[in-house]
């Protein structure tokens, strides 16, 4: 059959507060333009982020009805580190309350002053984190991957000649090398498993432990199934398992992924590294068998990686955000080609070319598409990364407005009445004016900056 339908059916259901337009532009206002400031209720459809608003399904709630609250040894855990296990082998399990807690730890271990570290792009906590110890974080994406339009199958692939480069020049200060699956920043995009691979055997012949920032494993293994060849015929379980074997553990942020609302783990094999991570977890998130979890969370995370790897869900799951990217494309906007895994890209300087970068397109269509439609979206641009050390502001790479697809939490009637909300605010794109900072705090302006229309 040409569609590809849920493979679930609704269980339990949330509703949704209808606004209107003029409502929704008193909202806008009150929140000073920043949507980060409103109140979720006055939002219709929520694409700000895929972490942690998934829906869990029936046996992920039935799950939480089994975890054991003990505060040590609770058997909820051990069925957790079993599920991770399943999939990523390693030694040690530990969680933690979300992905950023992991790589606080991580880095807090491996980072420091003239330390730097690899990937192919950081995401921006993993970068903050290790900027925080006094290291410095490098992206090493490869160049199709900045190029917006372009279609590659893996524009998430780190460019192995770069890496050889700074291995061979800089080795000593590498702690170890890391790599985004898929590539969030980047657009969503996938890393082959030859990508994987190549990485892996540069980073063993100088020496330096590979760690995966896993957080989207699923439907990166689910592209390599289908764009990679000879590969085709696999389950994702056992790609999963070979993209594993190439590291030596990972940082994980169980919101995405493994349907969890909560959670988040630090995998690996070296006994004297986890160690000093378990000396560290134990200071901020708590012991070491719930981290700081319930042991609900573990029972729900445990059943949630069963889900995620279900060829069904994940060609319901890519296919429907294809889905989104196609129809906006046929409408003539302007997105990061091809669709990533868990987001749409909308590219706001080639769709609102009359706003100057510095007058944020990104915003300007983020709160066009609210007071439209109540439709949320996230500014990646320059509201988010213009403002420079030195007070002072630089455009940034590109100006994207990135819809974000939850898992398993709205219909396709709810896309299609996203793409309807886009293609009015295409109608009159050329009305739409940018924006200027009249407040904003010294760092990660965008959660908290307060906008006027220019
Ligand atoms: N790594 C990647 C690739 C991520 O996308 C995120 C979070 C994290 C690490 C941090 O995990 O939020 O559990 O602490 N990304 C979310 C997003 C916030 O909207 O893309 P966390």
């Amino acid at each position: 059959f040409r569609t590809v339908i849920e493979p679930f059916r609704i269980h339990s259901v949330e509703p949704l507060r209808m606004t209107t337009a003029a409502q929704r532009r008193t909202k806008a206002a009150e929140a000073h333009y920043n949507l980060f400031q409103l109140h979720a209720e006055d939002v219709l459809i929520d694409l700000l982020t895929d972490s942690g608003t998934g829906a869990m399904s029936r046996d992920q709630w039935a799950a939480i009805q089994h975890g054991d609250e003990s505060y040590a040894g609770s058997p909820s855990y051990y069925l957790f580190r079993d599920a991770v296990r399943h999939l990523f082998p390693y030694e040690h399990v530990i969680p933690t309350h979300q992905g950023r807690a992991a790589e606080k730890i991580f880095f807090g271990v491996l980072g420091g002053p003239g330390k730097v570290v690899p990937s192919n792009t950081h995401f921006d906590t993993t970068r903050a984190n290790i900027e925080f110890t006094g290291a410095e974080a490098v992206d090493l994406v490869i160049p199709e991957g900045h190029d917006p339009s372009l279609v590659h199958p893996f524009k998430g692939n780190l460019d192995v000649d770069r890496l050889e480069a700074l291995l061979t020049e800089r080795g000593d200060d590498v702690p170890v090398v890391m790599l985004t699956v898929t590539n969030n920043s980047g657009g969503g995009q996938p890393v082959s498993l030859d990508n994987i691979r190549a990485v892996c055997e540069i980073a063993h012949r100088h020496g330096k432990p590979l760690f995966l920032d896993a957080c989207r494993f699923a439907e990166n293994a689910w592209f390599i199934k289908e764009r990679e060849p000879g590969q085709a015929d696999r389950d994702v379980v056992s790609i999963i398992q070979d993209m594993a074997a190439c590291a030596d553990g990972m940082t994980m942020s169980a919101k995405k992924d493994p349907m969890g609302n909560i959670g988040g783990w630090l995998a690996l094999q070296d006994d004297e590294l986890a160690a000093a991570c378990r000396n560290l977890l134990i200071l901020t998130e708590g012991f070491p068998t719930y981290g700081g979890l319930a042991g609900r969370d573990l029972e729900a995370l445990a059943q949630g990686l069963k889900e995620t790897v279900s060829h069904d869900y994940l060609r319901y799951r890519i296919r429907s955000t294809a889905y989104l990217a196609d129809a906006l494309e046929h409408a003539g906007i302007p997105c990061i080609k091809p669709a990533g895994g868990h987001a749409v890209y909308i590219d706001a300087k080639a769709m609102l070319p009359h706003i100057d970068p510095l007058h944020f397109p990104g915003q300007a269509l983020s709160v066009a598409l609210y007071e439209t439609g109540g439709v949320r979206a996230c500014e990646i641009g320059s509201v988010m990364f213009a403002r420079q050390p030195d007070g002072s502001e630089k455009p940034a790479a590109m100006e994207l407005v990135r819809l974000a697809i939850p898992r398993r939490t709205y219909t396709q009637s709810h896309i299609d009445y996203v793409i309807e909300v886009c293609e009015q605010v295409k109608a009159r794109a050329g009305d739409l004016r940018g924006y200027r900072i009249v407040e904003e705090p010294p760092a990660l302006r965008h959660f908290t900056a307060r906008f006027a229309p220019m």
